[in-house]
């Protein structure tokens, strides 16, 4: 007898690019502002210009990437995790993309707030000047200050959200891909449809997004 095997239901290509290429953005980024204590003061500016620059372009591609999953549906997970895995993993992404957006946001916020703000213009990869957010920087002084901390306090802790928060969502797609067995990772890399193990009463696939 033949067991029917479920092929790996993939994201699509536009999704797998922009899942790794933010990945790799907000792993440059956080080196970026790690390094700042470690470099020649001369040096700093252009590594806090660049933090900015790579945080706006990482705003920019989740904004796009959450248009582009509200119109391809991401594909169901493997039937066979448990209802609750599915739901905590469903969870975890809402909580990731609010991290992926209220991180930069607050970036911005909290540069904005910044009393040199008017005087230091900011620029996009020394290609543009990028705006600052203008209902902060017209604020009164004292008010300003009290923005810019409690901006970059939310910054700081959101990223110490961010870092918990990808360091579980990686040990879960190992653990899916190693202990349980599953074609986890096959499912954000492109490839062709291997198929994954499956009951003879395996739906049949359909064209995810
Ligand atoms: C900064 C780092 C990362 C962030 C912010 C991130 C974020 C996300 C988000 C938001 C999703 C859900 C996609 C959606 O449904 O629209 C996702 C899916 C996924 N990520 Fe990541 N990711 C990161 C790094 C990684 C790494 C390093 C791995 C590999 C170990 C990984 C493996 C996966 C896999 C396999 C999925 C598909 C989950 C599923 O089965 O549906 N991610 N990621
Ligand atoms: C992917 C997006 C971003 C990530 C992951 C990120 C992460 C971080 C982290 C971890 C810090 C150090 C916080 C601390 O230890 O207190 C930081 C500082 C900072 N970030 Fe971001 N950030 C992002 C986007 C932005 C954006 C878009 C801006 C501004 C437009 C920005 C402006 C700043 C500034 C001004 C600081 C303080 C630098 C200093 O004075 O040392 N960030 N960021």
């Amino acid at each position: 007898m033949t067991v029917a095997q479920s092929p790996i239901r993939r994201y699509t290509r536009t999704a797998m690019v922009l899942h790794w290429l933010i990945a790799l953005l907000i792993t440059i980024n956080v080196a970026l502002i790690w390094s700042v204590d470690y470099i020649p003061e001369e040096r700093i500016r252009f590594v806090i210009d660049s933090h900015k620059s790579f945080g706006i372009t990482v705003l920019g591609l989740v904004l796009m990437r959450l248009l582009w999953r509200a119109a391809n549906r991401p594909p169901d997970l493997p039937d066979s995790y448990p209802r609750a895995e599915k739901r905590t993993a469903h969870a975890a992404h809402i909580a990731l993309y609010v991290l992926m957006i209220g991180l930069p946001l607050s970036g911005w916020m909290h540069d904005s707030a910044w009393k040199a703000a008017g005087e230091i213009k900011m620029s996009l990869f020394g290609l543009f000047e990028w705006p600052r957010i203008s209902w902060i920087m017209n604020v009164e002084p004292v008010t300003k200050e009290r923005l810019h901390s409690l901006f970059g306090g939310i910054h700081h802790w959101l990223a110490y959200g961010l870092y918990g928060l990808v360091g579980l969502h990686i040990a879960a797609a190992l653990k899916h891909q190693f202990w349980d067995g599953h074609a986890e990772l096959q499912r954000m890399w492109p490839g062709r449809d291997a198929a994954e193990p499956a009951t003879p009463s395996s739906p049949a696939p359909r064209r995810q997004a």
